[in-house]
């Protein structure tokens, strides 16, 4: 292994093709070692990556990776801002330089790719290009033999992608180094000796499967890309020519520059939608927190959420709240029986006889409040497929242009995986196709979010980690305190997140049954941690998760009336990865600032200097902080409500609970 690493070392000298980040910090290297082409990654001069094996395995062709040779190479600089719809922050600027390798095989085969580099200040990224040639015209992939050769034996927070079950991403994270890993999802967030920060996913997955990574343990730190597979065990069908995603690694001197993460979306092509005006960021309600404390069910039935009569009474509470959104789940036919082996029978067109939808779809709308109609599919993609096209352009006609998906299921029809190739294509299709009928989505059991978002800004928010939901019923307990603080510097640095905040009942004490025993599944919070989350969790759709009649006569919903969903800048003031992170957001187009700030199991106190604030001005802090005696175990609901002027010369100090938090509103004083 060492006399392996020397050579490469004096072969990459020899060959030094090499691209640096604008700020000179950040090194890609890439060269030829005995026979393969190897990249390597490098910060301030030390590395990262040492260098590491590029290549694939073609069903019915030689190994494409040991007979490589370099044929040419070009540069390119770039430097350009962009804007978006709608985000954590509304302007992006995109500027990394680009270095292309041009390789061929020596053999008689002479296949060959490109192997496109771009260094950001924020990262490093690359992708491989296959041209048109005559050796490889029609292919499948049978595996990506990349790998990630990391130098030190880093701690990562991962979670395990080869489990099956019903949904493999919603897993609580675990911690060790990553000689310990075996088989990992993305992103992976990981952290050297010496401090930088990494982060390894990929970006506009579009027609590839999705990556996950093997380790191989025994104190190896190698990573090598794993794909999900088709039923028949191949992995990317295509032909050429064709490109991969990227494989992206985000770097960071400090856990809290980590996000907003920009990285994938500036390796997505820009937006390809005429108009983006219909598209908007909204708070919600829904019925569904009824359900998963069993008070409701999705059947027909005495117990029956979606009717008629229920729904006007959410989209009058949604109206006079100022909330945007109404999400119905089980209004539609095909939730009787056992609905995930059942996955043929629902219809997304057709409502059960007590739920009028086009009466409520005009009623709401009367009320200015969007319906969210919801798609489950239990993984049913033919049968979801075939009435996509009636379905929305149903939904179209009657002013619905929102929706929920759902593929509760760990193979889908066929046997594919859930992030095969696959299902990359279908939540494309699924996209595109609500596109064409104005449509914004929200998807839960998903492909991890590759940046999608920028090419088509109608792809809102998606699930794809342990929500809110698992407090309802996970045979653990609920998520521990931590879960949240974990969150923010993993699974959320690839995008926003429906986690569905917002619990006010947190005992679950007015359901059947009674406040809940500890070892019992509840929310592990605080009232005001809740009210947090809103800040902390970024998404354009955020739901207010509780039943209405929960929130009534609790002066905290203020808060979640308040708070904004869509933001011009994004700041994260003070964090460390699975123990506590406080964010100021500030809202698009307004002078109004949101701060949420949250911890784990300990009680901390967090300073919150103003000084993003305009200076000269005075505003006024509406601050909702763990009351006395607040803690998740044993009195999580005391918030005390107070309002301070501020400036930007103030610096607050936030006393968070044990499994607390705090959320501020700060605007202009009048
Ligand atoms: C799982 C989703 O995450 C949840 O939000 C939904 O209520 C159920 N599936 C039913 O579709
Ligand atoms: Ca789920």
């Amino acid at each position: 292994m060492l006399s392996m690493l020397a050579v490469a070392q004096a072969v990459l000298a020899q060959e030094p093709l090499r691209v640096t980040s604008p700020n000179g910090r950040n090194e890609v290297q890439v060269g030829v070692v005995e026979g393969r082409l190897v990249y390597s990654v490098k910060r301030d001069g030390r590395t990262l990556i040492s260098p590491s094996t590029l290549g694939f395995v073609f069903k019915g062709q030689p190994v494409l990776r040991d007979s490589m040779r370099i044929t040419a190479s070009s540069r390119s600089a770039h430097d350009e801002t962009w804007t978006q719809p709608w985000g954590e922050v509304a302007r992006v600027r995109d500027h990394h330089n680009e270095l292309r390798v041009s390789a061929a095989e020596t053999s008689s085969s002479g296949r060959r790719f490109d192997l496109v580099v771009r260094a950001f200040d924020d990262g490093v990224a690359f992708r491989y290009e296959f041209p048109e040639q005559p050796n490889l015209t029609s292919f499948e992939i049978m595996d990506e033999l990349t790998e990630f050769a990391f130098a030190d034996n880093a701690r990562t927070w991962w979670l395990a992608s080869n489990r099956p079950r019903l949904d493999r991403s919603e897993q609580l994270y675990s911690v060790g180094p990553v000689s310990t890993i075996d088989s990992v999802q993305t992103p992976l967030t990981m952290k050297t000796t010496w401090g930088t920060y990494m982060v390894l996913h990929e970006a506009n997955l579009v027609d590839y499967a999705r990556m996950n990574l093997a380790g191989h343990r025994m104190e190896n730190r190698t990573l090598t890309a794993a794909l999900a597979e088709w039923a028949d065990g191949s992995k990317v069908k295509g032909r050429t020519p064709f490109v991969t995603p990227w494989r992206t690694l985000q770097l960071a001197d400090r856990a809290i520059d980590l996000a907003p993460s920009v990285l994938g979306l500036n390796l997505n092509p820009p937006n390809v939608l005429p108009s983006t005006d219909w598209i908007k960021p909204m708070k919600y309600v829904g019925i569904w927190w009824g359900m998963h404390m069993n008070k409701y069910t999705w059947s027909s039935g005495p117990q029956h959420g979606a009717t008629t009569e229920n729904t006007k009474r959410y989209i009058d509470f949604a109206a006079a709240n100022g909330l945007g959104g109404v999400l119905v789940e089980g209004w539609n036919v095909g939730w009787d029986g056992n609905w995930i082996a059942n996955r043929n029978a629902f219809s997304f067109t057709q409502p059960y006889p007590d739920y009028d939808l086009k009466g409520l779809a005009a009623y709401a709308k009367s009320k200015g409040v969007k319906l969210i109609a919801h798609n489950e599919t239990s993984g049913g993609i033919t049968n979801y497929e075939r009435q996509l096209d009636t379905a929305f352009s149903l939904y179209h006609s009657l002013g619905i242009d929102a929706i929920k998906t759902g593929y509760v299921t760990d193979t889908v029809d066929g046997g594919h995986d859930h992030w095969s190739q696959f299902m990359v294509r279908h939540y494309r299709h699924v996209i595109e196709e609500a596109a064409k009928y104005g449509i914004m989505v929200d998807a839960h059991e998903p492909i991890h979010d590759t940046g999608e978002r920028r090419t088509y800004p109608n792809m809102m928010s998606r699930e794809g980690a342990r929500g809110q939901e698992y407090n309802a019923w996970s045979g653990d307990g609920g998520n521990p305190p931590e879960h949240e603080t974990n969150l923010f510097f993993t699974r959320m640095l690839a995008g926003p997140m429906d986690f569905t905040p917002g619990i006010f009942d947190i005992m679950i004490a007015k359901q059947p049954g009674g406040p809940r025993p500890l070892e019992a599944p509840r929310i592990r919070t605080t009232l005001a941690k809740q009210l947090a989350l809103y800040v902390v969790l970024y998404s354009p759709v955020q739901m207010a998760a509780d039943l209405p009649e929960n929130y009534e006569r609790q002066p905290a919903f203020q808060f979640i009336r308040d708070v904004a969903v869509d933001w011009d800048t994004t700041r994260v003031i003070a964090g460390e990865i699975g123990d506590y992170v406080a964010v100021a957001r500030k809202q698009k187009g307004k002078a109004n600032w949101f701060i949420g700030a949250i911890t784990d199991e300990n009680a901390r106190s967090v300073a919150v200097p103003l000084t993003f604030l305009t200076k000269g001005r005075s505003y006024v802090a509406e601050i909702y902080a763990d009351g006395p005696g607040a803690n998740w175990m044993t009195n999580p609901l005391p918030v005390t409500i107070s309002k301070r002027t501020v400036t930007s010369a103030s610096v607050l100090s936030l006393r968070l609970a044990a499994g607390g938090g705090q959320a501020i509103y700060i605007h202009p004083s009048r």
